[in-house]
């Protein structure tokens, strides 16, 4: 661990005279952390953290978030920097290397991305597997999950080559096993993939076009995609970043561990978010309905909660939600969509959300997902994709922390405690003795 402790804390446990310093450590810039590895060894006694909201469980170079200010940084740039200048390979080659790339560099990048971006024949298989309306997150989940039945000489986790071949495997491969889940649900014949296309073009291309005609990707919604796809490259450790770590931690290889963290980004709280405001958009249905739907999400026994509303980290507005907004007139602008009734409906509901004294109390503003749906929706993408273009943005953030903590010399599997509560010991009674 980097940095020299710069204070400590003494615990000891009541009655005990043994005490033990806790050396505080520092972090280039946030929080500095007390390093508790030895409380248990030493007292006996472990900490209590559910939900994690006060625990540090690795150290990280790559993505900084300052909830309380609303900054984002990825090795240090500003996310609106990134989303305003850079492309997603250019900020792909960032997270997973440390630095921007100079002209040759990208090149070599994008050529070994673009290396990739083909899959085994043989996976397409898979697809017919699936059930015409399996939802495209369930699909890509064991698609993904099967590269590691397909790519045996990428598989050595402790081979930084392997890893390397791994992660531009990954980074290439999830755009055409998500556009093809796509057209699965379609019934449409997969695209290949071409590489005379960008990175987020090629997906584009391959989600909308068909065999029987030629199709032209619009720049502009090109362009946004792309900026979409930067908006959602990594966010430090949530829940599916720590997912793909804790099952990395344990070795298993990282297609494995890239499928478990598209599960864990499935759910409506994390990653399913931007599918459940577009629902709640259409339940609202109306401007003159917000009020009863803010009354029903201020109701504690009603279980409603404002959807793209509120952030573990982040208490004031999430920097990639403002992007988002501009992103989502610019699209609009372009496909010549001038009143957007789901736009105009969802303005109307931040705006109230955030003059409610609720809201403001709880520091609750628009996180990513709240424009994202609006813009995707916009641009022909089907609600049940939304996650899946999540997933595979976050894929370059996944694989990032996987090689970070496979190349940090204090990794060990990642094993939580707890806090037991259950029964004390106690005998077997038999079956018809009991009452
Ligand atoms: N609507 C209404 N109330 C909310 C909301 C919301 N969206 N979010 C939090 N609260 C309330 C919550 O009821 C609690 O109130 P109280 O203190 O009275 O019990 C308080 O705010 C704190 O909430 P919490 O659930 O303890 O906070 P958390 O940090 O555990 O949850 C969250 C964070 C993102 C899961 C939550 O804000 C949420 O469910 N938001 C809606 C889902 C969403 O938009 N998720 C996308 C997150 S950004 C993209 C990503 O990470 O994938």
């Amino acid at each position: 661990m980097s940095g020299t402790a710069i204070g400590s804390v003494t615990v000891t446990l009541n009655g005990s005279d043994h005490a033990i310093k806790l050396p505080l450590l520092p972090g280039t810039i946030g929080p500095s952390v007390f390093d508790i590895r030895k409380l248990y060894p030493e007292l006996g006694v472990f900490t209590y953290d559910p939900g994690y909201g006060g625990t540090a469980a690795c150290e990280s170079k790559i993505t900084y978030i300052d909830g309380d200010e609303g900054i984002l940084l990825h090795r240090g740039y500003p996310i609106d920097q990134l989303a305003e200048k850079s492309t997603f390979l250019e900020v792909a080659h960032l997270l997973l290397n440390g630095e921007l790339p100079n002209e040759a560099e990208l090149a070599a990048f994008e050529r070994d991305v673009l290396l990739h971006t083909m899959v085994h024949e043989q996976l397409r298989q898979f697809y017919n597997g699936f059930r015409r309306d399996a939802h495209p997150m369930a699909v890509i989940c064991g698609v993904v999950g099967a590269l590691s039945a397909f790519y045996h000489d990428s598989l050595d986790v402790n081979n930084p080559v392997h890893r390397r071949i791994s992660a531009f495997r990954l980074i290439a491969k999830v755009p055409t096993i998500a556009a093809w889940a796509y057209k699965y649900s379609l019934g449409q014949p997969f695209m290949y993939p071409r590489n005379d296309l960008g990175y987020a073009e090629n997906f584009l291309y391959m989600m909308n076009a068909v065999p029987a005609e030629p199709y032209h990707v619009n720049p502009v919604l090109a362009r946004a995609m792309d900026r979409i796809l930067i908006l959602h490259a990594d966010h430090e450790q949530n829940a599916s970043t720590s997912t793909v770590r804790l099952a990395g931690s344990t070795g298993a290889n990282p297609f494995a561990c890239v499928a478990a963290g598209i599960a864990s980004l499935w759910g409506p709280a994390h990653g399913g978010a931007n599918e459940a405001v577009l629902k709640m958009l259409a339940e609202i249905g109306s401007k003159e309905a917000i009020p009863d739907f803010i009354a029903k999400v201020k109701d504690k026994n009603s279980n409603v909660r404002l959807m793209g509303f509120g952030h573990r980290v982040y208490k004031n507005y999430d920097p990639r939600a403002k992007i988002m907004e501009r992103t989502c007139h610019e699209v609009l602008d372009e496909l010549g969509i001038k009143d957007d009734p789901l736009l105009d409906l969802a303005l109307e509901l931040e705006r109230i959300a955030l003059h409610d004294e609720y809201f403001i109390s709880k520091k609750l503003y628009p996180n990513v997902d709240f424009y994202s749906g609006i813009i995707l929706k916009a641009m022909g993408i089907p609600t049940s994709m939304f996650t899946v273009l999540f997933a595979v943005a976050r894929t370059v953030g996944w694989i990032s922390q996987w090689k970070e903590m496979m190349e940090d010399p204090l990794q060990r599997i990642g094993r939580p405690r707890q806090l037991y509560t259950g029964h004390p010991q106690r005998d077997y009674v038999a079956l018809d003795e009991r009452g």
